[in-house]
């Protein structure tokens, strides 16, 4: 038996997150800061661990999505500034609170739920995107009128959010910059101590004109592509390695199948291994018969249906491959990107896919 193999792991370079904030910070113009975006257990790296490798790495506000997850951030002992990007229940809103971290606001009424707790509020104007924050420039400037004149609030920032940065060559992006930038300026003039903010990681990597006083970056810190190309293109490491290992290896003669449906059956004499890693492990069940697996640095088709539990794979008549080898679903060279081409979806899906059961290791360049 070989000691320290590991059913399901998700192996993330802390070093590599690190990294990635230092090129992230290199590529910033004018003064802005980085913000690391941490919302969802890090796209599924571990939230604490990559915000400490990215304040190391140079990022000096950490950004998440929920209230629950900047009170998980403070508890571990995150101390830099914290951002709620999300919208936010009244209980919610105490919570946030409770962990000192500022919230997002388009409306003077919510400005009123808010009001009466110390609390530092960004205004988010919707110039494009059409999800949270205001499309009325009128509205925005209502918000702000009203956390001046709040008791305990104070103004953190005024930001928007880009529908398009990580399509090049598209023209919108343009069009919001050019939305938000005569607000940004305005209330600065009022309120020179706030944060401008605009830019998500594709942004920040393709346009400049983007970076106002702080850039909100999250898939890149992670050294996945905004792109979905390569992330070396960008200079970009990828953080997280995903491991299993052969838990089995059995021969399968002509029209033997392998998994439910039968939707593998061998042509010729050949192996299967079996590997304990499934959907139930965020291996989704639309890489059946479409992934490949990296064992002892060779590639080996995933043969059938993908299981809660296991998969198999296809070794081929003569095979060198043993019992307790390791399985490489993502890394050395098999990418989230390219599982996202796969399953025809972005390779943020794949990383925060990975569920619960797959433990998290977390190691530094080794
Ligand atoms: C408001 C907001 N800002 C920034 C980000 C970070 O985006 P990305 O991961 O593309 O850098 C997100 C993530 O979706 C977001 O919702």
């Amino acid at each position: 038996m070989a000691a320290g193999v590991k059913r399901a792991v998700a192996r993330v370079n802390l070093a590599a997150v690190q990294r990635n904030c230092v090129r992230l910070r290199d590529a910033l113009t004018g003064g802005a800061e980085l913000c690391a975006v941490v919302k969802a257990d890090g796209y599924g790296h571990g939230a604490a661990p990559c915000a400490e490798a990215a304040l190391a790495g140079g990022a000096t506000w950490i950004a998440v999505a929920a209230a629950s997850e900047a009170a998980h951030l403070r508890a571990v002992g995150i101390a830099a500034p914290l951002l709620v990007m999300g919208a936010l229940t009244p209980a919610e809103v105490d919570v946030a609170a409770a962990a000192h971290a500022d919230v997002v606001t388009w409306d003077e009424r919510f400005v009123a739920v808010l009001a009466g707790r110390r609390l530092r509020v960004h205004v988010k104007l919707d110039t494009g995107m059409g999800r949270l924050g205001t499309r009325d420039i009128d509205q925005a400037r209502r918000a702000v009128a009203a956390i001046e004149e709040a008791k305990g609030l104070e103004l953190g920032g005024v930001m928007t959010h880009f529908a398009t940065a990580d399509e090049v060559g598209d023209a919108f992006l343009g069009e919001q910059l050019a939305a938000f930038a005569p607000f940004a300026e305005e209330v600065k003039e009022r309120h020179p101590s706030i944060v401008a903010h605009a830019a998500n990681s594709a942004a920040t990597l393709r346009e400049p004109r983007s970076h106002f006083d702080l850039v909100r970056c999250g898939v890149a810190i992670y050294g996945l592509d905004p792109f979905q190309r390569d992330p070396g293109d960008q200079g970009l490491e990828p953080a997280l390695t995903l491991r299993s290992y052969v838990a089995a290896v059995k021969p399968a003669a002509p029209g033997q199948s392998a998994g439910y449906g039968r939707r593998w059956t061998a042509g010729e004499p050949t192996h299967l291994a079996t590997i304990p890693i499934g959907y139930g492990d965020g291996v989704r069940r639309a890489l059946t018969n479409n992934a490949d697996v990296l064992i002892r640095g060779r590639r080996y088709p995933l043969a059938g249906t993908v299981s809660m539990d296991n998969i198999t794979v296809e070794l081929g008549p003569d095979t060198y491959v043993r019992p307790y080898d390791e399985a490489v679903l993502i890394g050395d060279g098999v990418t989230a990107e390219e599982w996202a081409r796969r399953l025809d979806t972005i390779n943020y899906e794949v990383t925060c896919g990975l569920t619960a059961r797959v433990e998290r290791e977390y190691h530094r360049d080794d």
